[in-house]
């Protein structure tokens, strides 16, 4: 691994513990202006300095996030269909060019594959194209192991997904939090975040975060549960003391209550 690579990584997952949080506001490239995120410079600047990491669109980076914000971007290059087109959800290419990746300066990228659907080949093949276009100039690549339609958000799968990811060439794997979550930790050679996934109530989120940390997770990169909960700032500071504190979910819990007030 070049210098250029590994110093991104270290921008990506904090040298100090390993641990990574990562706050996902992408959401705009397939479900438009979603809840929380209408005005989306107004609720991600607060949050900034709980963040670990970006995940941001090249929209919403441009038309939203200062350029001078001191925090490294991992940027969303998958898309092409939207929350509205159910039998294409998730049947995702390019939409990013390198060059205008390495334009924006970001630490990393991010792209959805969507194993076990009838057009996984053409998300795995724009996947593995990126890994080559983006490890050319040192950017690692974050896998998404979507969930379409359909298929469970089970070990069984998201091991499949995870690993698959990992073996095409991902340097980190973001998926889903599930009962035996460490089975797939165990297979899947590189470091994994939890995706939120749908608004749930901010203890039932925080307790996900801590499960998934003890369960070998290195991070989060949470969005919904970040930006639609009653107070933004207190669970980006509640999430945060669980990836880099070890707090309780108790603990995280009473932090979110305090910042609720
Ligand atoms: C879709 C995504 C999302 O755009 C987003 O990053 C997910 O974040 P959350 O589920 O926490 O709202 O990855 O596959």
């Amino acid at each position: 691994m070049d210098w250029g690579m590994k110093n991104r990584l270290s921008k990506i997952i904090k040298p100090k513990d390993g641990h990574t949080v990562m706050l996902a506001v992408d959401h705009g490239y397939f479900m438009g202006p979603t809840t929380g995120l209408e005005k989306l410079d107004e609720m991600v600047k607060p949050l900034l300095p709980y963040a670990d990491v970006l995940m941001p669109t090249r929209g919403g980076l441009r038309n939203y996030i200062p350029p001078e914000t001191d925090i490294p971007i991992c940027l969303r290059v998958s898309g092409g269909t939207s929350i509205i087109n159910e039998t294409n959800l998730l049947h995702e290419g390019i939409i990013v060019s390198m060059e205008d990746a390495i334009r924006l300066n970001v630490s990393a990228v991010a792209f959805s594959i969507l194993v076990g659907q009838p057009f996984e080949r053409d998300t795995l093949l724009a996947f593995t194209q990126t890994i080559d276009e983006a490890n050319r100039y040192g950017i690692p690549v974050l896998a998404v192991t979507a969930v379409g339609r359909g298929l469970g958000k089970d070990a069984k799968y998201l091991s499949l997904a995870s690993r698959m990811a990992a073996e095409l060439g991902a340097s980190i794997v973001k998926t889903y939090y599930c009962k035996d979550f460490e089975k797939i930790v165990e297979s899947c050679p590189v470091p994994i975040v939890i995706a939120g996934g749908k608004k749930v109530p901010e203890k039932d989120a925080l307790q996900m975060a801590y499960d998934a940390l003890q369960a070998g997770a290195i991070g989060v990169d949470m969005g919904r549960n970040i930006f639609q909960s009653s107070s933004p700032v207190g669970m980006m500071k509640a999430v945060n003391a669980i990836v880099h504190k070890n707090a309780t979910p108790k603990d995280a819990f009473e932090i979110f209550k305090e910042n609720e007030k």
